[in-house]
């Protein structure tokens, strides 16, 4: 039975898979657009509501049951296995477009050395770097050197996983505290620059007529979700490895704090360059502010190109924090779905590695096209907000119900420093299943009444079925018979 060094190393292992990509820009942009300051409200409403009982709930299981997320919940009742894997599998479409997102992170740290992408970093993106087609159903060429790069990540994260959890627990004691470090240079820097505070106004300042829309409240919960990534096995999986006995409610709450805090602490470093930025051309914050993918990689390498002096290094300094952000998460989703096979078959810890990393390298291909941001953009939308959503709610009615809200609780406050009160089991079965199924209608409604992003129908009925492939093979995976009970 493997097992962390130490409750350091799983805190780290936890928080870094809590902490990537997600936090650095979508949750600036996301605040951003969700009324600024007064967004903090719900987001933190969110946390403590939804984010934090499922965290300790997904500890607390893994540390019971000490298997991945699908044999834990057999474990719990054999009719739940498929939610298991259906969680696994999402991670694992993740990784996938996660992946990419990190090797073009790759190319543009080399690219920051000479600042290619000036003097228009949107054509350099889309056209010169990415070659975007017209359309999603046009894929258009493969472009060699994300291909170059996607491999490169995949070596990295099968050489960090094949081992197990003790070389794990090596490459997070660098690959968190390194980039929170990379974010506060980062942070500093933006802050001395002119016309900084242009931009943290622009950020904090409090719109509360906004908290009355249900969809800045939607936000907040989807945020939460696919930041302290839950619902994809990986924190079960995480806690499989934790020594009998261990604190389980501090060590939630540590995770979820640092999550929040290093998304907080990402929006000063984002919004107070982009203040400057407005400054140097004149483009109100309002058209700076454009977020996605364009923050990263057009509208703070715009700004990273006009800084007066040692551009290139707080390039280098940008990409290499998104990349040691990203990659912990990267191979926690990994981590995920390898463990789920090895429980099931009884296959060593290298095999399921290699072959997980192997078809995750060959799948990320058709998004190294021309082609490939439509369906980055498509998957990431389907799989976070329907089946993350789904599986969250699912194993809150599993936990609360079957397994017991209170029977988690005596367990949590038996081994925790910090004790949880009712409210633990009064959200896992009515107040997280509650909204979480709002949420989901309110998405649904919303694609069906005004589709998605503008792409044509027939791309989004492919966002859903990779949705509903993803269960029917969680069902299929669930049925066989394992060799245990052969
Ligand atoms: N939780 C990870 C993130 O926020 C996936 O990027």
């Amino acid at each position: 039975m493997e097992n962390w060094q130490s409750r350091f190393a799983f805190l780290m292992a936890a928080i870094g898979s809590a902490v990537g990509l997600g936090n650095i820009w979508r949750f600036p942009y996301v605040a951003y657009k969700n009324g600024g300051g007064a967004f903090l409200i719900p987001y933190f409403v969110a946390l403590f509501t939804v984010g934090i009982p499922l965290l300790i709930a997904e500890f607390a299981v893994g540390s019971i049951f000490r298997k991945s997320a699908p044999s834990s919940l057999k474990m719990i009742s054999k009719k739940a296995e498929w939610v298991g894997w259906w969680g696994v599998f999402c991670a694992f479409f993740i990784s996938i477009y996660y992946s990419t997102i990190m090797a073009w992170c790759l190319c543009y740290l080399f690219h920051s050395f000479s600042l290619i992408w000036q003097p228009d970093a949107a054509n350099f993106f889309y056209n010169k770097f990415l070659g975007v087609t017209s359309s999603p159903s046009v894929l258009g060429g493969i472009n060699i050197q994300i291909v170059f790069a996607l491999l490169f990540i995949w070596v990295s994260i099968y050489l960090i996983l094949y081992k197990g959890v003790k070389s794990i627990g090596k490459v997070v004691a660098i690959t968190v505290p390194l980039p929170t470090i990379l974010l506060l240079i980062l942070a500093l820097r933006g802050l001395t620059l002119p016309a900084a505070t242009t931009g943290l106004e622009f950020y904090l300042s409090p719109d509360f007529s906004k908290l009355a829309s249900p969809s800045v409240w939607l936000a907040a919960y989807a945020q939460i979700f696919f930041s302290l990534s839950l619902a994809q096995g990986i924190m079960i999986v995480y806690a499989s490895f934790l020594k009998k006995g261990s604190d389980i409610s501090n060590n939630a709450f540590i995770t979820a704090l640092a999550d929040g805090g290093t998304a907080f602490l990402a929006g000063f470093a984002v919004f107070s360059v982009l203040g400057y930025l407005a400054y140097q051309t004149g483009v109100p914050m309002e058209e700076i502010a454009r977020g996605g993918i364009g923050l990263a990689f057009i509208t703070y390498p715009t700004a990273i190109a006009k800084m007066p002096f040692a551009a290139s290094f707080f390039g280098i300094i940008f990409f290499t924090a998104l990349l040691t952000f990203g990659i912990d998460s990267a191979f926690s989703m990994v981590e995920s779905i390898t463990n789920a096979f090895k429980d099931k078959f009884a296959i060593s810890r290298e095999k399921a590695t290699f072959v997980v990393c192997m078809i995750g390298f060959l799948i990320a291909l058709i998004l190294a096209t021309g082609g490939g941001i439509f369906w980055i953009d498509i998957m990431d939308h389907f799989i976070s907000n329907f089946a993350l959503v789904f599986i969250g709610l699912l194993e809150c009615l599993i936990f609360g119900y079957i397994l017991g809200g209170e029977k988690l609780r005596e367990y949590v406050n038996e081994v925790s420093e910090i004790k949880i009160g009712k409210w633990f089991s009064i959200m896992l079965k009515l107040f997280a299943p509650l909204v979480l199924i709002s949420i989901a209608l309110a998405t649904m409604a919303e694609l069906i009444s005004k589709g998605y992003g503008g792409y044509p129908t027939w791309t989004l009925v492919i966002g859903m079925f990779i949705v509903i492939f993803a269960i029917i093979i969680s069902v299929v995976v669930a049925r066989l018979k394992c060799q245990q009970e052969q």
